[in-house]
């Protein structure tokens, strides 16, 4: 199979399957404990159906939304997401120029592989960084600076990995960073050829956000022992609320989950939230974000810009998300799966497919703009029995 059969999100995955070794494709394709909320985030689209409107005259159909502050060509964007070059040897350079080339913004990751700064030198669309909240309080402070010097304009502090998730797979594989052959993972290198000429005839691997800060000489750890070890769980409201203040600029929370919390971020200063269980790859069981978006979106939507990511894998999908009131949505497997397939040229491919779906659906939902999307667009299935209700 070729770019050019990749068609949707599991073409993509079937090729970035073949073209990775096991241990790093398990990565990216895994879950927490029993990959339920993994699951349960794509299912609960199925929750509810579209209801077009016919007649409309859409000849034209404009898919830009301003969210943080920023104004994006279309309601989709590259969620932040670790370790890039091992997908693929141009890492976050292909998913940012992607990113800039469909008009969107790209999350840069604080376990990004290629640095914030060189990022945002690249790219002239909307960046965010995505950091954690370290126990060294003085790194908490070195990123903040490091971002606004680089002219970064939105911050996303992820507030849901304060310590690491259960990641089965990873455990199997022997998954680690940075990246180590173990005798058993040889197997699936040698069979992956191609990644691993790549992997060795390029840049050397490298984690610039952290590694001034960050001893990895120690040897190979698990992303599981990078959060437990490095991450503040001491961390509260008050310390964000810090932050926020510091940064003085457009800052959204990545993990709420809740009304209370996002009612909680707003008090705080923040000016947006993302709904999100990281992809299910956290707390397992945790409710799928969709689920929790119109609740979520009713407590605080008129007070601070509510944004989506988990599941995403369709046009439809991100119809729903903003026919409940999100006003952008993440995309984070469904670009990785393409780059992993075909760098640069394959998260182009997922964004223009991303693009052309929206622009048809929105044409068959009788829309010419993403404001005209709202609740009476949609209908949720009963999908409990009666008699329990
Ligand atoms: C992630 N995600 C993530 N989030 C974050 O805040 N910082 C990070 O470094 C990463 N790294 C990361 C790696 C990989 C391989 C995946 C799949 C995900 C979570 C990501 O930003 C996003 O919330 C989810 O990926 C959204 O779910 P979907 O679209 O993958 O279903
Ligand atoms: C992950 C991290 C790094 O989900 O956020 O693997």
């Amino acid at each position: 199979m070729r770019l050019k059969h990749c068609h949707n999100f599991h073409d993509f995955r079937k090729l970035a399957e073949r073209r990775l070794p096991g241990p790093i494709f398990n990565y990216i394709d895994g879950g927490a404990d029993d990959e339920v909320t993994y699951r349960r985030n794509t299912e609960a689209f199925e929750t509810c159906d579209l209801i077009p409107s016919v007649l409309t005259g859409v000849k034209d159909v404009d898919l830009s939304v301003t969210v943080m502050g920023q104004k994006l060509d279309m309601p989709v964007y590259c969620s932040p997401t670790a370790l890039q070059r091992l997908f693929h040897h141009n890492g976050e350079r292909a998913v940012a120029a992607a990113a800039e080339k469909y008009g969107t913004m790209f999350g840069v990751s604080s376990l990004g592989t290629v640095s914030m700064e060189e990022i945002a030198q690249q790219i002239n669309t909307p960046q965010a960084y995505q950091f954690y909240f370290h126990k060294d309080r003085g790194l908490n402070k070195v990123m903040m600076e490091r971002a606004k010097n680089a002219g970064i304009e939105v911050m996303m502090l992820t507030v849901d990995s304060i310590t690491g998730g259960n990641r089965e797979r990873d455990l199997r594989t022997g998954f680690s960073i940075p990246f180590r052959l173990t005798l058993g993972g040889l197997i699936q290198f040698a069979i992956k050829p191609m990644w691993g000429i790549n992997y060795v005839t390029h840049e050397k691997f490298r984690l610039p956000q952290l590694e001034e800060h960050v001893d990895m000489s120690g040897g190979a750890s698990s992303i599981g022992d990078y959060f437990t070890n490095m991450l503040d769980p001491s961390m509260t409201w008050s310390d964000v609320e810090e932050m926020v203040k510091l940064w003085d600029g457009q800052f959204c929370l990545k993990g709420i989950m809740s009304a209370d919390d996002a009612r909680k971020a707003v008090d705080i200063g923040c000016t947006g939230i993302i709904i999100s269980n990281h992809g299910g790859r956290q707390l397992d069981g945790s409710r799928s974000s969709f689920d929790q978006l119109a609740e979520i979106v009713d407590a605080v939507g008129d007070k601070i810009d509510v944004i989506f990511d988990g599941g995403v894998q369709r046009g439809t999908h991100v119809l729903k998300a903003l026919s409940l009131g999100a006003k952008a949505v993440g995309i984070g497997r469904m670009y990785l799966y393409a780059l992993a397939a075909a760098g640069q040229s394959g998260v182009e491919r997922a964004l223009e497919l991303m693009h052309a779906e929206l622009e048809r659906d929105m044409k068959l939902m009788g829309c010419t703009s993403i404001e005209q999307l709202s609740r009476k667009n949609l209908r949720f299935r009963n999908v409990y029995p009666t008699h329990i209700l």
